[in-house]
């Protein structure tokens, strides 16, 4: 037994996390459950480093050193079920099995919870970066148990993206602390998509511009504060001919967007927790609306549209606007994800370092960005910070674009254009900042109907009006 680490399951990600073991030093076992992959990745890749290819998964666990680390990559789900059942009875007490899919955090929760019962870690991790990170150097998210991030932290750290030295891996905390998390990452990752998509209707219906002049306008962006991964990439496919009719490749995609679930499952446990990530869940509902297939069919053409073509005299201003409103609205986005996992951690008694989430979002991740070396630095200045959005640079940040928000959201209201992303961030950050809202008179309806009882602002206690009597008010 001399490999250090294993890797089952090798689709594209397990093959090039394989690769980027190899290519770091490590020894790596490499199995499939159909042995042609297994044996086409060393063929291939084999100069790379020194693979242990193993055509069963006895013969995989046994080439393992202990504490034996095996890194299992298939669809999340019951794939990873069956992975575990066959793995276990093979391994021995210490042994780690860290789970790379995209499992949704309460199966991690099980099922470290029935590997613990055996003596075995089981390490939910969240890996991000796509293909290309799974290869040189994704984001790494790992829970489980303190212990096993020892042994398993400094070769995960080793193979992770690193921002100025650090690397982008870090323990997250207990049971399924590290899914979780990356859970809330791809929320994110839903509403940066759904903002970026907003933004480029804007310009694109709004002020008609062509995608390709979108592209370098998305390019101009991305030497700013919105420097960032998926503008990059917004940018490249903007400027994407479609080699079939010449056209902007854009143009012939299909305007349904699809989904594997990390968006459902953030916005799900969001309503279990209570955390308003209006953000994330607009572009949630803005993909099931894409897909609202006979919906769609049945309204377009017959509900009235009374829209106000947009009145523009300066371009260039307006451009400029939609880039602060698409910045204000990013920043909404990321402070309800961060008040989610703050949530999450207090609930669930996860103890999560904000910071050091955002550390380890720098690089290698779909949503990396300079902007979160702002939000490193602010929960450096703060790591209890009640509030992203009104950290002083966040706040300062907003409030020199909060003008050309409002300008933008009315003008697409008025034109018609649906920018549900930058409506409901923009209605999130007045309500947030209202000194009164009218939830008062909710609660005096509910009082009303239900007896539910109700706070006073001039005194402690909880009270009832008997509304369908005298009208007299009792402290309940
Ligand atoms: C990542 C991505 C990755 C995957 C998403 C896509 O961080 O590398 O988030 O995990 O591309 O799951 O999600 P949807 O298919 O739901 O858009």
């Amino acid at each position: 037994a001399r490999a250090q680490i294993g890797v089952t399951g090798l689709a594209v990600m397990g093959r090039n996390l394989a690769r980027n073991f190899a290519r770091n030093g490590f020894v790596v076992a490499v199995h499939n459950r159909s042995v042609g992959r297994m044996r086409s990745l060393v063929a291939e890749h084999g100069g790379e480093g020194e693979f242990v290819g193993a055509e069963s998964m006895a013969d995989f666990v046994a080439a393992l050193e202990r504490p034996r680390k095996v890194v299992v990559m298939v669809k999340a789900g019951a794939a990873t079920d069956a992975v575990i059942d066959e793995l276990v009875p093979l391994l021995e007490p210490g042994d780690i099995v860290i789970d790379a899919g995209n499992a949704h955090f309460p199966d991690t929760v099980r099922r470290e919870a029935a590997l613990a019962g055996r003596g075995l870690h089981f390490v939910g991790c969240g890996v991000s970066g796509g293909e290309e990170g799974a290869l040189l150097g994704p984001s790494i998210m790992p829970g489980g148990s303190r212990e096993s991030y020892e042994v398993l932290g400094p070769i995960l750290e080793k193979v992770a993206a690193t921002v100025d030295g650090v690397p982008c891996c870090t323990y997250v905390g207990p049971q399924g602390a590290g899914h979780f998390v990356k859970m809330v990452h791809n929320g994110i990752e839903y509403a940066d998509m759904q903002l970026i998509a907003e933004a480029y209707d804007l310009l694109r219906q709004g002020l008609g511009m062509s995608a390709a002049e979108i592209g370098e306008v998305f390019a101009q962006w991305n030497t700013g504060d919105l420097e960032s991964f998926l503008i990059e990439i917004t940018a490249d496919v903007l400027a994407h001919t479609d080699p079939l009719t010449g056209g902007a490749f854009v143009d012939v995609v299909a305007d349904r967007a699809e989904q594997k679930g990390t968006g459902r499952w953030t916005v799900q446990n969001a309503l279990d927790l209570g955390v308003p990530i209006t953000g994330i869940a607009e572009a949630t509902f803005a993909r099931a609306l894409s897909g609202s297939v006979p919906q769609r069919a049945a309204a377009v053409g017959v509900l009235a549209a009374d829209t106000v073509a947009l009145q523009v005299d300066d371009r260039d201003a307006f451009v400029e606007d939609v880039r602060r409103a698409l910045y204000a609205s990013k920043v909404v986005a990321y402070s309800q994800g961060f008040d989610q996992i703050a949530a999450a951690s207090a609930q669930y008694g996860w103890g999560i370092d904000r910071g050091a989430m955002a550390r380890i979002w720098r690089g290698g991740c779909i949503i990396r960005a300079r902007f979160l070396d702002r939000i490193t630095q602010a929960y450096e200045r703060e790591a209890d910070l009640p509030l992203l959005l009104a950290d002083p640079y966040f706040a300062d940040a907003v409030a020199q674009g909060v003008g050309a928000w409002r300008r933008v959201v009315s003008a697409a209201t008025l034109a018609g254009i649906p920018t549900p992303a930058f409506s409901s961030s923009l209605a999130y950050y007045d309500g947030v900042r209202a000194e009164r809202l009218p939830a008062n008179l909710i609660q005096a309806q509910r009082d009303f109907f239900g007896a539910h009882t109700y706070a006073r602002t001039d005194r402690p206690g909880t009270f009832h009006t008997d509304w369908s009597g005298d009208r007299t008010e009792t402290e309940a």
